[in-house]
């Protein structure tokens, strides 16, 4: 993995975006726009040409390419510059049947990825109102982290897979091989739970630490893992799966296991959905974000790039201040975006900062 500050980009029918290249500076940079005039399509752009694919889900290529094009390609110039300040060209154009991309005028075989963490405003309320996302939250961000997860994760999911095509069919003609494929999972399946324990006990340390630099109160904040098998062995896990497995040849798919734990996020032991007031939930969240960024430098040795988009509402001017205090400190490189009027005051203030101003796609 390389770590990179984006120095520049050029976009070419990407959505509403025009075609002009567009600097950044390697600390905090502002976009300011009223609603609807491309904010969120910059930031969806930056993070196309860091991972090559959108953060929205299921993102066609249709979706992307701007209403307004004669020509079904868009194109993506980028520079990053690395910690020793060397510059790498990225380049790529897609189109509905391929995606291929340019390293310094050489065309890749794989696509490289640059490490970026993008912050929306919906994110705390998914986060605190949906399992799934919960999950995929872990499960995305800690793959990042860590390869062993990222390639248990994957096999347990292939297990799962054949596993319910196997069930769906003629269970009881394949119960030997789904008693195969259970030891597997009980395999993967405490792999991964002690991966998550661990995970969530290091974030433990840096969220109570976010939440104290960047909204000055004290405050125990946890993810705490949700999961019948928390304290089991390989052995017991496997015992359970000998246990149930008629109930799942008699429904047909896989009704209990791994991919169906749940966190709660806890707010001084309570759990914050319930207890926590909505601005509360938002500074738990963004806390918890920060957490993981911190993580992240410490297993790398170096930052993502962080993307906010509007994260404004709930938060008082007093938590908007230290937000931008915090961020000032640190020295990732940051493009966070605004349609309030009042945080783009507070934000205009940074010294060193820079300032766009988008208006129907172009930035001045
Ligand atoms: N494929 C596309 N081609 C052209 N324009 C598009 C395309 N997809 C979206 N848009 C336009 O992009 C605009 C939305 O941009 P965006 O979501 O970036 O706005 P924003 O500045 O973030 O606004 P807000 O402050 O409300 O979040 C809309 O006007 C929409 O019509
Ligand atoms: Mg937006």
């Amino acid at each position: 993995m390389n770590f990179l500050k984006l120095k520049s980009l050029q976009v070419t029918n990407f959505r509403n975006l025009n075609n002009d290249i567009v600097h950044f500076n390697s600390g905090i940079n502002c976009i300011f726009g009223n609603n609807g005039n491309g904010k969120t399509n910059l930031l969806e752009a930056i993070y196309y040409v860091c991972l090559k694919k959108s953060f929205r889900k299921n993102t066609s290529f249709q979706q992307i390419v701007s209403v307004d094009s004669g020509k079904p390609e868009i194109l993506i110039s980028s520079a990053f510059e690395s910690q020793n300040e060397i510059l790498t060209a990225l380049t790529g154009k897609i189109t509905s049947k391929e995606n291929q991309w340019y390293q310094d005028n050489k065309a890749l075989k794989s696509k490289p990825k640059i490490p970026v963490v993008f912050i929306n405003p919906f994110d705390s309320f998914s986060f605190h109102t949906i399992p799934a996302f919960r999950r995929s939250w872990v499960d995305q961000n800690l793959s990042l982290v860590s390869e062993e997860y990222k390639s248990a994760l994957s096999k347990y999911n292939n297990v799962l897979k054949q596993r319910n095509a196997l069930l769906s069919k003629k269970p009881h003609k394949f119960l030997e091989q789904i008693k195969v494929l259970d030891d597997q999972m009980a395999l993967y399946s405490k792999i991964l739970i002690d991966l998550r324990l661990h995970f969530i006990s290091d974030l433990k340390i840096y969220c109570k630490e976010t939440f104290k630099i960047i909204f000055d109160e004290s405050h125990d904040l946890e993810l705490k893992l949700e999961s019948k098998f928390i304290d089991a062995t390989q052995d017991k896990i496997k015992e359970y799966f000998d246990q149930n497995r008629e109930k799942d040849v008699i429904i047909g798919h896989t009704s209990y296991g791994i991919h169906r734990d749940d966190y709660v996020f806890l707010f001084d032991g309570f759990n914050s959905f319930e207890f926590c007031s909505l601005g509360q939930q938002k500074m738990s969240y963004l806390s918890l974000i920060f957490a993981y960024i911190e993580l992240f430098r410490y297993k790398f040795n170096s930052y993502p790039i962080v993307l906010i988009d509007d994260v404004s509402g709930e938060l008082d001017s007093r938590r908007w201040n230290n937000l931008i205090n915090y961020l000032e400190a640190k020295d990732f490189q940051v493009i966070i975006t605004t349609a309030n009027e009042n945080f783009k005051v507070e934000l205009e203030k940074i010294s060193n900062s820079k300032k766009l101003y988008i208006e129907d796609g172009f930035l001045k």
